[in-house]
Parts: C-alpha cells; structure tokens; sequence
C-alpha cells in the first residue's frame, strides 16, 4: 500500500488525509498540536458518519477509511512515505523550517509537496539539501468536495517526480492542471476580478451590491454573486489574498485591493462569521431589493466578464497555464459556468478588446490594459 504523510491536521491537511485514504492510500497524518488531530479525527468520523446515513457509503468503506488514517504528533512517521503534503500555518520560514526536518526522515525517493496558496514554491525548495525533489500540490477547500488540484513545479523541481505526483492526485478522481509557480497559481489570480472590478463598479455607486449580486448569478449564472461571496469567504481572508497577489506582482495596478474591503476589515465587519460584512445579518435587516433593469445589468456583467477574461488571457500569455488548464481550472476550482475563453470567444474577443480599451480611455489605469493574447485575436 502507498503512504501519504500530511503534516498539519487542520481544514485542507484532515480533508487530504480523506481522499487519499478513501482511495487506498494509507494515510499518517501529524499536527504539532495534539488537540488538532483529535478535532480532525471526531470531524472526519462525523463526515462519513453523514454518508453512511445518506446511503452513500456503507460501514465497511469508513471503517476501511478511518483504519487506513493514522493520527499523530510525531514526524518520524513519515519514514515509510511515499509522498508527504505539507499544509501547516502559511508562513515561510516555519514551512522552511519543517521541510528540513521531514527531508532527515524520509527516504531518498519520497516526494515533498506544500499545498502552500500565496508563497513560492521554488523559495520553500530552496531550503532542502535536495530541491528537486520538492513541488507545490494545491488543494481547495473543502479538499474531499473540489475536484481541482493545481500541480506546481518550483524552478529546481525534477520532471519526473512532478509527472508522478500528478498521475498519483489524478487517481484520487481530481482534475489536476500545471501551473508555473507565479502569485496565486491559476485560480485565486484569475478570479481576481470578479470581486475587483465588482467592488469597483459598486464604489462608482453605478450599482449597488444587492443590484451587482443579481446581475453576477441572475444574468452571469455564477453560483453566488460577489459580495455575497466575500461575505461567506471572510474579508479578511479574501483581502489578504488579494493584497498578497497584488504586492507579489511588483504593485502591479491590475491587482490593486479596494477602500471598500479595506474599511469592512478595519471595521470588523468581516462577513456572515461577524454578522456584518457587505450585508447586515443581524436579526430583522431587511435585505434591500436589486435593481433588475436588464440593460444596465448586461452592461456590468460585461465589464466583470471582460476583465475576467482578459486576466484568463494573459494567464496564458504568460505561460502560467494552458489554455485548456485555464477553462478546467474556473470550473471546476470555483465552479464557473463556462470556461473564461470560451465565454471571451461566444462575446467576440473584439467587443471585449473594444470594452476595455473604452474603460482604459475613460480611466487610463492599468487595470484595464489589454492582454496581447486578446488583441492577437482579433
Ligand atoms: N483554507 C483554505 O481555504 C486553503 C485552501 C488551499 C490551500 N490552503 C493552504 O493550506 C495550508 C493550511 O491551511 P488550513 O486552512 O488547513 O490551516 P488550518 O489553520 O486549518 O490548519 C493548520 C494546522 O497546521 C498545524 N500546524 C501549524 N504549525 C505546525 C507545525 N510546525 N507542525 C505541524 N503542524 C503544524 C496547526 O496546528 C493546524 O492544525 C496553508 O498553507 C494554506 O495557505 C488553505
């Protein structure tokens, strides 16, 4: 039987430890802290508990998932690894640290991966006296639910072992695509704008968020609008993601986080798990109603689209990912309805070049600076 070794026990390591074992793979999977791995393991017995009662698994498969998860302290159960996932606290020198540890442990032929979301890869394989060995494995959260895993290189790492590490998260059923080790891989980069260019539109007051969270799902057929969304992710969360992205691309207007969410984080307000984020949630707010005029809806939808898909584009212009990898990587990373090119290809890539470079006129910010890759095809 394969071994996985995940370190840190917490939402993304437990639900790694979940699939792997759930597709055979026996499992050790070790926190710092002992409490976390008693959490981790009440919940995840509670999670297949619910699909034994929704008829979905029988007693036999959870008592096979839980015998194959062990659940420790100590990293010297990585020795008999073939793959080890690191997803600990997001911090660089502490993700150094510990891979130098589990790199004394492990067998010369054992893979490292971090499942890291905003720190280079290639800086926490630098730390190793074995580099090669060492790549970026990105889950999303809850891991057992999303189908998309992000396989990312770091400069120094071997082909062959990324090839393997990929075939291996292939056959747990997800869909992996390769990304180049750039700030916030495919998804949490390219999903930039549908909360940038929203918030925008919103603090133009050319709408309200009640109005933009319509057009977003009602026209846009996203699965939850922005704001509502920002709200369920927690704006401290999403704000850092974007003013981490936005500082690793050199300050790069394109990325520029927003006075509005900055206010609701200085605030407080931080979403449903504060009871106030965009919305109010307290007892009795009355949700204002949107303005569903068809026209000006269709006219923010496109704005949001074109910068959506103008950053799908020059993903690809710069050779993060495929194309290909770019359209699986919205879908099915945070369910879009369409691939983003393929919806840039249904408008015309010449209206969407064209609304751009209207909304550059108007406002000569970078933000709304053309891909080549678009302009190539018109
Ligand atoms: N939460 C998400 O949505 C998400 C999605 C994708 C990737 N990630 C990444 O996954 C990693 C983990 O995130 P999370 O949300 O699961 O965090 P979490 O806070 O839920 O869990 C982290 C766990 O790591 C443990 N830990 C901390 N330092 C440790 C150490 N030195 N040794 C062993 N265990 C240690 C903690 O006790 C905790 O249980 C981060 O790098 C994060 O960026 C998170």
């Amino acid at each position: 039987m394969s071994v996985l070794g995940v370190l840190g026990a917490g939402a993304m390591g437990s639900g790694i430890a979940q699939d792997a074992a759930t597709n055979g793979w026996e499992v050790q999977l070790i926190d710092i802290n002992e409490e976390a791995t008693v959490t981790a393991r009440n919940k995840l017995q509670k999670i297949l508990n619910r699909q034994v009662e929704k008829g979905r698994m029988s007693d036999t498969e959870v008592k096979g998932i839980m015998g194959r998860i062990y659940f420790g302290s100590s990293m010297k159960a990585f020795e008999t690894a073939d793959l080890v996932i690191e997803a600990i606290i997001e911090n660089m020198d502490i993700k150094k640290k510990v891979f130098k540890t589990i790199e004394g442990i492990v067998s010369p032929e054992c893979i490292l991966a971090t499942n890291t979301s905003s720190l280079s890869v290639t800086q926490i394989a630098a730390s190793l006296s074995n580099p090669s060995r060492m790549m970026g494995i990105h889950f999303f959260n809850p891991a057992p639910l999303m189908k998309l895993v992000e396989i990312i290189p770091a400069l120094q790492s071997d082909p062959t072992i990324v090839l393997k590490a990929q075939s291996i998260i292939d056959n747990w059923g997800k869909y992996t695509v390769l990304a180049k080790d750039t700030p916030g891989f495919i998804v949490n980069k390219v999903a930039r704008p549908f909360y940038s260019e929203s918030i925008k539109i919103y603090e133009e007051e050319v709408a309200d968020i009640a109005t933009i969270d319509w057009v977003m799902t009602e026209l846009g057929g996203f699965r939850m609008g922005p704001f509502t969304l920002t709200d369920y992710i927690g704006h401290d969360v999403n704000y850092k993601v974007t003013e981490s992205v936005w500082q690793a691309f050199y300050y790069d207007g394109r990325y520029k986080p927003s006075f509005a969410q900055k206010s609701l984080v200085d605030a407080g307000y931080l979403g449903r798990k504060t009871g106030r984020g965009f919305y109010n949630y307290g007892e009795g707010v009355v949700k204002s109603e949107p303005n569903t005029n068809a026209e000006t809806g269709i006219k923010i939808l496109h704005r949001v689209l074109a910068m959506l898909i103008n950053e799908a584009a020059d993903t690809v212009y710069m050779g993060i990912c495929s194309e290909e990898a770019v359209e699986i990587a919205m879908t099915k990373g945070v369910n879009y309805p369409k691939g983003l090119l393929t919806w840039g290809k249904e408008l015309g890539y010449d209206y969407i070049v064209k609304l751009l470079d209207d909304l550059y006129d108007r406002y000569h910010e970078e933000r709304y600076r053309v891909s080549p890759w678009l302009r190539d095809r018109i």
